[in-house]
């Protein structure tokens, strides 16, 4: 009862988002540090809702896009994956298809010809036994029976999300399972460093480096073509830090067929899993900067291409590039590049995961 009449900094209400489905309770979450950073999720798809962050001058906004009831956080998560966990497999895999372990397999197809982000039993849409172990931390768990989601084995997932005294929002993934199967989630938040508000202005004014040489390129469907090109040269060169407005309209094909950025960008790793520095996003205007850490060797940059103006927090539209999305991720459609790393999950084995989205200001 305590919880009805706390206040959160986002303006979200705790009333707003209990509820039960199938006899699973939803809930909101707060996470909070020392400082005031404060981040709301919801164990219906792990789906980050606000990250309040100050500016340079000090003021709080919330800088993902999100939603003020569960019932939109759902549907916002189930059409455009916003602010949720993303799995058993994140990205698109080809006609469905993959093999594990000498059998076929082939999951409904949701973006068709491909199953994206696994489809609509995926980790975005089911309700999370969650856990507050502290102010600053919510740990989520579920378990996929075999075949739930179209993949094979019983999966144990668990996710922890952790606001740390450096103002990050930390995200911890773990994952087991009884027979050979395939596991690489992401996070699907939509970031913009000059708040979510009426009107929302374009990412394409923010800037970005990215700690990679290579990307990988598609073809008409989004598919993986299978190469790893250099960045050098073409619009995909962020080593140095770049306007991202800049060169997205180009007449270069790859911008043409993702209808902006929406690709793989291969990470520099010493070792497989080391945890290292992927992308500093930064706006001018705001002041706020957002170091991205990763244990994984990809990150999609993908520049909200397709969002067309549906209704989300705080009377604010989300408009076609109104934020972006970097996500963390080993390579999609591994089962159909066999020469990409293995996503794998073996039984015995641990999965694990980590990406921390960190955030601090310029004068
Ligand atoms: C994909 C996009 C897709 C979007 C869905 C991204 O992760 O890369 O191609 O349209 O998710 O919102």
């Amino acid at each position: 009862m305590m919880e009805m009449t706390k206040k959160t900094l986002s303006g979200l209400r705790y009333e707003d988002f209990r509820s039960e489905c199938e006899g699973c309770p939803t809930g909101l979450y707060v996470l909070r540090n020392e400082s005031g950073m404060e981040v709301c999720l919801t164990n219906l798809g792990g789906i980050v809702l606000s990250v309040m962050v100050p500016d340079r001058d000090g003021n709080m906004d919330n800088v993902v896009l999100g939603a003020d009831s569960l019932e939109k956080a759902g549907t916002l998560a189930r059409d455009w994956y916003i602010g949720a966990l993303i799995g058993p497999v994140a990205g698109r895999i080809l006609d469905g298809k993959f093999r594990v372990d000498g059998k076929d397999f082939a999951l409904p197809l949701n973006s068709v010809p491909n199953t994206l982000h696994s489809g609509d039993a995926g980790l975005h849409t089911v309700i999370w036994d969650a856990e507050q172990t502290a102010d600053n931390s919510v740990c989520l768990r579920y378990r996929y029976k075999d075949g739930e989601a179209g993949f094979p084995g019983n999966m144990d997932i668990s996710v922890t999300f952790t606001v740390t005294e450096d103002n990050a929002l930390r995200i911890d993934y773990h994952a087991t399972t009884d027979s050979p199967t395939l596991f690489c989630p992401t996070h699907h938040g939509y970031f913009n460093l000059d708040g979510i508000k009426k009107p929302m202005s374009s990412i394409e004014n923010h800037q970005i480096e990215i700690d990679s040489d290579f990307y990988l390129p598609t073809d008409i469907n989004t598919n993986h073509t299978g190469e790893i090109l250099k960045v050098e040269g073409t619009p995909f060169d962020f080593r140095e830090m770049r306007t991202i407005g800049e060169r997205i309209g180009d007449n270069h094909i790859q911008l043409q067929y993702g209808k902006g950025y929406d690709h793989v960008f291969v990470l520099r790793k010493h070792e497989p899993k080391e945890l290292t520095h992927a992308a500093r996003l930064r706006s001018r205007h705001s002041g706020r900067v957002m170091d991205v850490f990763t244990t994984e060797i990809g990150m999609v940059m993908y520049t909200g291409n397709y969002l067309d103006g549906v209704e989300g927090i705080d009377d604010a539209v989300y408009t076609r590039r109104c934020a972006l999305c970097l996500e963390t991720q080993c390579f999609p459609d591994t089962p159909n590049n066999l020469h990409f790393p293995s996503v794998e999950l073996l039984p015995g084995n641990e999965y694990s995961q980590t990406c921390i989205y960190k955030f601090s200001t310029e004068p």
